[in-house]
C-alpha cells in the first residue's frame, strides 16, 4: 500500500468503524464477505439505507449516490411511483406460479419505445439474457461460433467471459486479439468458440468476420456506455458487416438502455437483430430481458411445439420485478433522459475545465448520464488504451471522493448520475473531484 493510500485510508477507517466490524465480523459461510463487485480496500462501506440521491452508511455517514447500484437506479432510491407499484403488488402474492399479468404491459411498453423489439421475453439477470440471446442465435444460424469485443463485458457464463480483461502479454496483436479464457474453471473449448474483435477498427473487425463468416452465428455488442467514447459511425458499421456476412447482431443494451426511450440504438442509428436488457428494466428487482426479431424470438413460444427451442426460470418475469420496472420506464420520459444526458454532459464538461485549471493529467468520458473518470491524457478507443491507464490515483482518489460525501464506482468507471440530481450536484461533485485528486497526488 502507498504512503498517500494508508492515509487516506487511515481517516476512512476513523468514520467507518461500524462498517468495519460488519465487515470483519462478516461470517465464515459466505464466500468473502462481500460480492465480488463490493470489494474494495481498505473494506466495503456497509450502507444503511438509500433515499433520492442519497445513501446513508452504518455509521451516519451520507453520500449523493453516484454509482446507483451498477448504473440500475435511474430514478435514485425511493421513487414514490416505483413504491406505489411494488405496494400495490405485494399483497397479490409474491409469485403464484402462473401469469399475474404484470409482464404484458411491461413488455408493451418495451416494444413500444425500442424501434427493433417485435418481441421480448423477461429473465432474472443481464447475464441470463446474453446466455438466451446466445444460444438462440446459435440456434437459429446453425453456426457454433460466436464474436465479441476485447475488453466487452455482458455478465458471467463462459463464452461472454472469455477477454473481458486479458493480460496484455497473452492478447496477441491489437488488429487480431487473441481469444484468452476468463474465468476459471470455463470450458477448456470456450476459447475456440470465441472469436475477438477490436473496438473502433472497422477494418479490421470486417476482415475478421469475413474470415469467419461460415462458423460465426453472431455478434454480441457492448458499447462500453460511458467508458470509451461512442462513434456512431463504428456501432453502424458493425451493423452493416453482420448484416452483409449472414452473422447476427446482439446489441447489449444492459446498461446503455437509460440514454434514450429508444435505447443506445435508436442514437445511434443500428437496428440489432436482438437486443439484451437487465439493470433499469426492474426497477431495483433482479432483471434481464431479451428481445427483437419476431422470427427469432418465435422460436421461444411454447404454444408453437416442435421448434427445438426452451427458455424458462422458476422466477423469470417475476412480478415485482415487472410492476417496479413498468413504473420506472414509465418515469423515464424523453424529458428525464434529456435531463440525466445534460447532467452527464456538463459533469465531463466541468471536469475537463476543472483538470485543465488544476493541470490534473486526467480525463473524464460519458454517454449520457453514465462516466468514469481516469488518469491518463492519451485517446481511448479500445480495451489496450484502457489498459495503459495510470490506476495508482484511482483508489486514494474514491476514498478521499467518500470523505466529500460522494459515492462513486470504487474504479471510478461505470458511474451513473440520477433523475432527482440538480445542476449543483453535479457542480458540487466536480469541485470534490478536484479537491479529492489534489490529497491524492499530495500525501
Ligand atoms: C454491459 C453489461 N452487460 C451485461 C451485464 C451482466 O448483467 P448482470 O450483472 O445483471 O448479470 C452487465 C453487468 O454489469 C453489463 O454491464
Amino acid at each position: 500500500m502507498t504512503q498517500s493510500v494508508a492515509t487516506i485510508a487511515e481517516s476512512f477507517r476513523a468514520r467507518t468503524a461500524r462498517s468495519r466490524e460488519l465487515y470483519e465480523g462478516g461470517t465464515s459461510y459466505t464466500a468473502g464477505p462481500a460480492k465480488g463487485a463490493y470489494y474494495y480496500r481498505p473494506y466495503p462501506l456497509t450502507m444503511d439505507r438509500g433515499e433520492g440521491t442519497r445513501l446513508w452508511d452504518v455509521d451516519g455517514n451520507a453520500y449523493l449516490d453516484c454509482a446507483n447500484h451498477h448504473t440500475a437506479q435511474v430514478l435514485g432510491h425511493n421513487h414514490p411511483r416505483v413504491m406505489e407499484a411494488v405496494y400495490a403488488q405485494i399483497p397479490r402474492g409474491l409469485a403464484v406460479g402462473a401469469p399475474m399479468g404484470t409482464e404484458a404491459p411491461i413488455a408493451e411498453e418495451m416494444c413500444r419505445r425500442v424501434d427493433s423489439l417485435d418481441r421480448i421475453r423477461f429473465v432474472n439477470s443481464g447475464t441470463e439474457a446474453t446466455l438466451h440471446a446466445i444460444r438462440l442465435a446459435r440456434g437459429f444460424t446453425g453456426k457454433t461460433k460466436i464474436a465479441k469485443f476485447e475488453g466487452g463485458y455482458h455478465g458471467s457464463h463462459d463464452p461472454v467471459e472469455v477477454s473481458v480483461a486479458p493480460p496484455l502479454a497473452k492478447a496477441g496483436p491489437a488488429h487480431a486479439p487473441n481469444s484468452v479464457p476468463g474465468a476459471g474453471g470455463s470450458s477448456p473449448s470456450v476459447a475456440d468458440e470465441v472469436l475477438i474483435l477490436p473496438y473502433n477498427d472497422e477494418e479490421a473487425v470486417e476482415r475478421l468476420i469475413v474470415e469467419n463468416r461460415d462458423d460465426l452465428a453472431c455478434v454480441i455488442f457492448d458499447p462500453k456506455c460511458g467508458i470509451l467514447r461512442i462513434r456512431p459511425e463504428f456501432a453502424q458499421a458493425v451493423r452493416r458487416i453482420t448484416r452483409e456476412n449472414g452473422v447476427l447482431l446482439i446489441f447489449d443494451e444492459i446498461v446503455a438502455f437509460r440514454t434514450a426511450p429508444g435505447g443506445l440504438q435508436a442514437v445511434l442509428g443500428i437496428d440489432p437483430d436482438l437486443t439484451c436488457f437487465g439493470k433499469i428494466v426492474g426497477g431495483g428487482f433482479p432483471v434481464g430481458a431479451f428481445g427483437g426479431r419476431a422470427d427469432l424470438m418465435d422460436l421461444l413460444d411454447s404454444s408453437k411445439p416442435g421448434t427445438g427451442f426452451s427458455q424458462s426460470g422458476t422466477f423469470s418475469a417475476h412480478p415485482l420485478a415487472m410492476a417496479a420496472g413498468l413504473a420506472m420506464l414509465q418515469e423515464l420520459t424523453p424529458e428525464a433522459c434529456d435531463h440525466l444526458n445534460r447532467l452527464g454532459d456538463r459533469l465531463t464538461n466541468g471536469l475537463k475545465r476543472m483538470f485543465a485549471r488544476e493541470r490534473i493529467v486526467a480525463q473524464a468520458v460519458n454517454t449520457g448520464s453514465v462516466f468514469s473518470i481516469y488518469f491518463g491524457d492519451h485517446e481511448l478507443r479500445n480495451y489496450r488504451d484502457l489498459a495503459a491507464l495510470d490506476s495508482s490515483l484511482v483508489s486514494p482518489t474514491f476514498l478521499a471522493l467518500l470523505e466529500e460525501g460522494y459515492f462513486l464506482g470504487h474504479t471510478l468507471g461505470m458511474c451513473a448520475l440520477s433523475v432527482p440530481m440538480t445542476d449543483s450536484d453535479i457542480d458540487g461533485l466536480i469541485e470534490a473531484t478536484g479537491r479529492a485528486i489534489a490529497r491524492a497526488q499530495a500525501e
